[in-house]
Formats: structure tokens, sequence, C-alpha cells
């Protein structure tokens, strides 16, 4: 909590430190009332940056409530006049060019409830100090351009916690007296402070073993407490996976000897690429078919290889400051993205993570918050964990490797990390790198890092029967974001096809990239016997918007015609979308809503024939969300939307009955439970389309309960759950409560199932919603003070039930529950108040509203998490 308001951080201001830390010896020993750190400096004078003619600069060190004991400079004690606290940081005389500055400062773990900082997690100590954690440990220069050998010395209770775990490799331990023990730890590579992690408690652990492609063999341990041990054999696999495929496909190689993953139950993000010690969020590593539902098992082989891949691009090459985080985010996440691909469904991820880009990213660059990849400003760097950061960079590295092919990316991804291995390096460098390798001109593509906002294409068409010449015409344009009104043209990769009447493609490659550079570029094709139908954006080759004026008919042919995977599905949601928005305009008029005939006949089409690919006849049996519906709109018709999309789904249940059942009937198990692709894309399409039996008959909700009774697997028993909560039909209340208690009864000693049945009840939107999440905020299984908890019960709600929340009421709801949590964990209080600051996209009662309650919060003290996010969308 700070009184003043907090200061803008520039990019512009960048320089380099006035020291390094070459080396960095601690000594943490933990107690239940509080923890001593010890921390012994080697300190170098940055010659780059100092004036030879001019004093010594005084050594600045951050840090944030650690009360210093003691401090000594080469040894020596310094006096209390001898030194100087400033707000959130000391500041030293230098008594050389280089000397030792040794500090001792006294933290209580066990009352941070930020979880920034060495903090505990059911009774373990563990860390985080990404950003700017770490000087909530010890005072030092907490910026990722210092990088320093660490060693770590922990003690504590022997019996308490017998394991103590650091970054690096073990050294040496032995036994205190009053029953306590230690252990030395040495990291050999060089690495900033963010990377830094410790971990004590009383964990077992498993143990695996890789023989990497030089045939060095590094041990694996997957850390956890011990009841949750016989959950640990999925991320062990992905781990071996991910080693795998980086050596494959990047020829990157792991380089130390052993290879820790710690799991912990109260943690902010998904999980932390600590050198050689990750540190995860339980529910991104833990799983059991019995206990986790496919899609955590692909999140966990996902985050796992995240992080993994982190080792080269971020912990190897690491951030010169924090405006550089799309380089090692963004990148990592391309990773990850391709890694998934390779070893699922290549199309279902490509569909969902585009979906998650056109809803939440699109959303936030279209918001208060918006920024570009490479942020000129912030006043707290953890508001800038974003989708734009992470997503939409993964998108624009996804377009480097699109412009110069799978061989010449691999040549600059290989200059990048020769070139600038054991450094701190800036999205330049990268960019430069490509530029290099792949021999081309990047210079225009930069923009992408620098301009907010979501481009818009315009495309037109023409067809000259007379030459046989068909011509696109594209406009690009980019709406103004907060402090950058002028937006340049950016450099597009716009993959394209075009399908002749029969629905084959009539270019001899199949798909044609174009490079738009100008505003607008026209692009012509010649030979043609007639005008072609368009097949654009093929893959989304860019993260953008496209208009072009297909009619209902011609997406509905696209649908069932494209060579293009994504485009297919792609076409099915914009045809859906059409109809949705005549349905909620109908709704708005009190007309009855109807549903075109075309979109039906597409459905139709779609359902009859065999199923040859579940994963993509699921993906489009998923209507538009009610998020992406929002995000499109100029402004949310709330309960319209919802109404709409319901009544298109009961009309397909009603009108394709017989089939949803046969699917239902022929995607049955044929063998035990396994999380393949294959097995994962099935049981989804039979889940789906127990959703539709669901909503057109009482069969439904039999078949849900006997589903839920027999299954074998948490995939298929929580979404029979589902279905029974989220039916609105007769009698179906009573029954999902029984069933509702029954689970909880069964799973309430695992918390990750816990996360599920919060999150079911949270978008459940039959009427007293709202009571309902606060009734169970209220209940044994919440704890206010555990992030997976609050984004289960109050995220989901504010986020995904819109009826539930958008009401006077939900807003007071959120903002009180933002205001309490703000003094006690301001990262996630920062986050969980996004649906509010929203508000320009609804109605002016609503928006009114809503703003009424961040004028509320904002009248409060604020950290500068939640200052900043609040004041930016007042403005
Ligand atoms: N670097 C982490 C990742 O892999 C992100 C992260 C983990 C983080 N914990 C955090 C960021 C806490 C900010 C605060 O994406
Ligand atoms: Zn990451």
């Amino acid at each position: 909590m700070k009184d003043a308001q907090p200061r803008t951080i520039y990019l512009k201001d960048y320089r380099q430190p006035d020291y390094w830390i070459d080396r960095t010896r601690l000594d943490v020993a933990l107690y239940e009332t509080h923890a001593i750190v010890e921390a012994t400096l080697d300190v170098r004078l940055n010659d780059s940056q100092h004036d030879a003619n001019k004093h010594l600069p005084a050594l600045v060190l951050d840090g944030v409530d650690l009360e210093l004991e003691e401090l000594c400079l080469n040894g020596s004690v310094v006096e209390a006049d001898g030194y100087e606290l400033v707000p959130q940081g000391l500041s030293v005389p230098a008594p050389g060019a280089a000397f030792e500055l040794k500090t001792r400062c006294r933290i209580e773990p066990q009352n941070n409830t930020s979880l920034e900082g060495l903090y505990k997690s059911n009774g373990m100590f563990c860390t985080q100090c990404e950003a700017e954690g770490f000087r909530k440990i010890t005072y030092y220069l907490d910026r990722p351009d210092v990088m320093s050998v660490f060693d770590c010395r922990i003690s504590a209770d022997k019996s308490l916690y017998p394991v103590l775990l650091s970054n690096g490799n073990e050294q040496t331990r032995g036994d205190e007296p009053e029953g306590r023990h230690w252990v030395e730890w040495h990291d050999p590579f060089p690495k900033p402070a963010y990377l830094f992690a410790l971990v004590a408690g009383d964990l077992q652990h498993v143990s695996d073993r890789f023989v990497t492609q030089s045939g060095r063999e590094v041990t694996l341990q997957l850390f956890t407490e011990p009841r949750n041990i016989h959950k640990c054999d999925h991320a062990i696999d992905s781990l071996k996976r991910a080693m795998r495929w980086d050596e494959e496909v990047y020829g990157r190689e792991y380089d130390l000897d052993i290879f820790m993953i710690v799991a912990v139950d109260h943690f902010n993000m998904g999980a932390m690429e600590n050198k050689g010690l990750n540190i995860f969020n339980s529910s991104c590593v833990l799983a059991s078919a019995d206990t986790a539902t496919d899609s955590s098992f692909q999140r966990i082989e996902a985050i796992v290889a995240h992080e993994y891949f982190h080792n080269w691009s971020g912990n190897r090459v690491t951030c010169r400051d924090w405006f550089q985080l799309s380089l090692k985010e963004g990148f990592t996440v391309f990773r990850d993205a391709e890694f998934s691909a390779d070893m699922n469904s290549r199309s279902v991820k490509r569909i969902e993570d585009v979906s998650l880009l056109r809803t939440a990213q699109f959303a936030e660059d279209a918001g208060p918050m918006s920024h570009p990849v490479r942020p000129e400003s912030y006043m707290e760097i953890s508001n800038f964990y974003t989708l734009t950061i992470y997503e939409k960079g993964a998108e624009v590295v996804r377009m480097i490797h699109r412009l110069l092919g799978r061989d010449r990316f691999r040549k600059g991804s290989d200059l990048y990390f020769e070139r600038h291995d054991g450094e701190a390096a800036t999205v330049e460098n990268f960019v430069a790198a490509m530029e290099e390798a792949g021999d081309i001109d990047l210079n225009q593509f930069r923009r992408w890092y620098q301009q907010a906002g979501t481009p818009e294409l315009n495309v037109t068409d023409e067809f000259d029967s007379s030459q046989g010449l068909y011509t696109l015409q594209v406009t690009q344009s980019c709406r103004a974001t907060p402090g950058q009104s002028e937006k340049l043209p950016l450099h597009i990769p716009l993959a394209v096809g075009l399908i002749n009447a029969e629905g084959d493609d009539l270019l001899p490659e199949g798909t044609r990239m174009l490079e738009l550079v100008e505003q607008t570029q026209s692009f012509s094709f010649e030979g043609l016997s007639a005008k072609p139908v368009p097949s654009l954006l093929r893959g989304f080759s860019a993260p953008i918007k496209l208009h072009y004026d297909y009619s209902d008919q011609q997406l509905a042919f696209l649908m069932a015609n494209d060579s293009d995977g994504f485009n297919r599905w792609d076409a099915c949601q914009q045809l859906c979308v059409r109809v949705l928005q005549r349905m909620v305009s109908a709704y708005l008029a009190e007309q009855p809503m109807q549903v075109d005939a075309v979109l039906t006949e597409a459905f139709g089409e779609l359902l009859g024939s065999p199923v040859e690919d579940p994963a993509a006849l699921d993906a489009m049996l998923a209507l538009p969300s009610e998020a992406y519906l929002a995000e499109i709109s100029s402004e949310v018709e709330v309960e319209a939307n919802h109404a709409a999309r319901e009544a298109l789904a009961n009309h397909l249940a009603t009108v394709f009955a017989v089939r949803f059942s046969e699917l239902y009937q022929g995607c049955q198990a044929k063998g035990p439970y396994q999380a393949s692709a294959k097995d994962i894309a099935t049981r989804s399409l039979k889940n789906a389309a127990l959703g539709y039996i669901a909503r057109s008959a009482d069969q439904g909700i039999e078949l849900a309960r006997e589903q839920y009774d027999q299954a074998d697997n948490m995939t298929d028993r929580f979404r029979a759950l589902a279905t029974l909560v989220h039916s609105e039909r007769n009698g179906s209340v009573e029954l999902a409560d029984s069933y509702l208690d029954k689970f909880y009864n069964h799973f309430k000693n695992d918390p990750q199932v816990i996360e599920l049945w919060l999150s079911v009840q949270a978008s459940c939107q039959r009427e007293g919603a709202l009571e309902r999440v606060q009734k169970l905020m209220e209940h044994e299984a919440f704890d206010a003070d555990n992030p997976n908890k609050l984004r289960s019960l109050i995220g989901v709600f504010c986020s995904q039930n819109t009826t539930g929340f958008h009401n006077p009421a939900g807003y007071a709801f959120l903002a009180d529950q933002v205001i309490a949590l703000d003094a006690r964990n301001p990262q996630i209080a920062s986050r969980l108040v996004t649906p509010l600051t929203r508000y320009r996209k609804y109605p002016a009662l609503r928006q009114q509203q809503m703003r009424s309650q961040l004028e509320r919060i904002f009248a409060q003290q604020l950290s500068p998490d939640l200052y900043e996010v609040v004041s930016k969308s007042l403005k």
C-alpha cells in the first residue's frame, strides 16, 4: 500500500545499472515466526555507465517489507548513519569500484499473502520472484539485466521440512542443533534474481531420467505433498516429450544435471520457470484420470513444456528489462503451441488458440489497458503479464515463422540463441537475428511490436470475365488505442485460397501467401474461368479482424468445402454469428427469434456425413461463446445474446435429435480411459452430443445421470454433472443439486476437483446465480486466500455468467471482493476487476452502474496494481 500515486516507468528511460552483482550468496534460515536472510553480494562498478572524473554513485538496492538487522561492507559492520533506508530500498555509499556487501534481513513468510517473494502454502515454504518478488526476500538489484551466479544455503527444522531445494545442483548438507538441518545449492549459470527459487517442505517426489541428444543423463524429479504423489506421471511424461521435441525442432539441450518441478496449491499464475527448479500451480501439473479432465491433461502438457522451453527462451537468453517481456513469453508460447500441435491435433490446437485470442485478447486490445506487444510504459509490471504479451506476442512470432518458412526460422533461432547466450536481450535482438539469418527485411514488420490494437482488413473483390482476371482489394486500418492515435500500415501475411464451384482449390499451390504492406493493395489472379469464392486468412495467418461480405450461402459452402480445416471451422462460426445477430435484433424488437434455413441445412450436411474427424466436428458444434459475441458487438446486449445463443442451441438440438443420439452412442469408449488426442476428441464429441440431447428431451437428463454414475474418468463425470447443472428442464434443479452434493462428498479432499465443482456452479445461469455464489463463499470448500478458488468461483461468475453478473448487485459484489482482496493479494485483485473495466461496451445504464463501482474502488487506498488498472479504466 502506498499513499502516493504509483510512478510510471518508461522504456525510453532504460539505462544499464550503475553496478553489477557477479556473485550472490544467500543463507536463508526458516522458522515458524520469521525467516532470516543473509545475502553476501560481490558488487562491481559498471564502467560503461561511469564517468571516471566523478564520484562513485551510491549503490541503490531494491527492498520491500524487509527488516534490516545488519549491514557489512567488506567485512565490517556499518552503523545506521552509514547507509540510508529509502522508500522501497536501501542506499549505500560505495566504498570502492568493487566490494562485498552483506545484509541480514528478517522477513515474515507466514504472513505473506501476496504470494510474491517467500511465502507459505499448506505448510511448505516456496518462492515466486518474477517479476519483482526477489526484493521481498532481500535487498538487491532486482532487475533482469543484473545476472549473477547464485549459491543458496537453506536451513530449517528437519522433521517439518525434510526437503530443502534451490536452483542448480546440491553441494553439501548437514545437521544443526535443535533438530534443524541445512542444504547448500549452487547454480553455475548466471541468472537474474527473478529466476531464483527456494522450496522447503515435507514433500515426496517421483524420479525419472532423460538422456540428452549428446548423451548426458539428466535426473527429473517432481515434488508434491504425499497425498498427490500418484498424480505425477502425466507431467513427467510431458516433460520428457518436451525435452526431446526441443532437441529435435530447435536443437536445444538441457544444461544442468537435474531438473526439478514442485507443485504448490497457492500460486498467482500457472507456473514459473526458475532455473532447474520450476514451481507449478498444482492445477497445472497434477493429474489422474479420476480427478483431471481431458482439457486439464492437455493444459498440463502445454504448461510443463512452456516452462521447460523457457530454459532457453527466457533463462539462457533472458530479458534486458520488463518491456521485453514478450521476448521470452511470446516466443515461448509459440514454441509450446507448436509442441502441442505436434503432440495432438494441429487444427484443434489452432482453433482453441484463435478462439482465446479473438475473445479475450481482442477485448483487451480494445479496452483501457490496451498496449503493444512491447509496451512503452507501465506502473506495475505484474499487470503486463497479459494476453497481448503472451498470445498476441506468440502470433507475431508465428507470422515471422510464416514469412521465413521453417528452415530459415530455425537458422534465425539458432543465431539468436548463439549470439545472446548468457545475455539479457531485447525484442530488437530477436528480430535482428531473424532478419539476418532469414535474409528478409523486417523493418515494417517491427511495427507489430510497437502498435497496440487489432488491425482490421476490409476485403472486396472483382472478376473480369473477359480477361479471366480476379482481383482482391485489401484495405487495412486500426482504431486508436490509449496514447496511440496514429497507426501506420503493418506488414501482414494474408494466406488465401480460391475455390471453384465444385469446392476445389484453384491455385496451383493451394494456398498463396499475400504480403500486405500498403494501406490499400490489390492482388490479382489470372486465368480463371469463373468468379471463385475466396478463402481468406487461412489458418488465421495474422492476428487481425477480417471483413468480407460473404453471403450466408458462401459461408455454408466454405464450411463444407474449404480445404483449410481452420477456415471450415471459421466459416461455421461466422455463419452462426450472423444468424445469432439476426436473432438478437429480433429479440430486442420483441419479435420471434428465427433460425435461417441455410444454417440448419449446413448443420444437416455437417451432421449427415460420416464422422471423419471427430475433433473438427466437435469444434463446429461449439457455438460462438457469449464472450465472443460481446467482443464483436459495439454495444453488448447481455440478455439478448444469451437468449439467442440458447435458442439456437435448442433449435439444433430439436432438429437433429436423432442424429445426436446416434453420435452419442457411436462415440462410446472402446477401451479403458486414455488421454490420447483421438480419445479426447471422441469423448468431447460424445459430451457435446449429450449436451444437445439434454436440451431436447428428458431422456437426456437420464443419460447424463447414467453417464455420471458409470464414468471411469473425470471428463465424462464432470461433463455429465455440467449437463445436469446447466439444464433448464423440469425437475433438473433438484437432480443437479443432489449430484453436486454427491460429487462434493466424493472429492472434497481434492482441491483441483473442487475448483471444477465451484466453477460449474459459478457459471450456472439459472435464477439466483449471485446468491448461490455468495453462499459458496461461505462454504468450507472456499478459501479466499487461494487464487485458484477465487478464479473458479468469482472469476468464472463475473466473466462467464453474463446474466448473473450484469446487474447492480453483481457489480457491487465484484467491487466488494476486489477491495477486500487488494489488501491481501494485489496481483489477483487487479486481474479479478477486469470485467468492470469493460464498461464502455455496455448500454448507458449498465455503463454508469459499472463505472460507479469502479469509482467506489478508486476511492480506497489501493495497491499500485489495482491503482493502475482502475485509474486507466476511468480515464
Ligand atoms: N514466467 C511465468 C510464465 O511462465 C509467469 C509467472 C509465473 C508470473 N508466476 C508469476 C508472472 C507471478 C508474474 C507474477 O509464464
Ligand atoms: Zn512463460
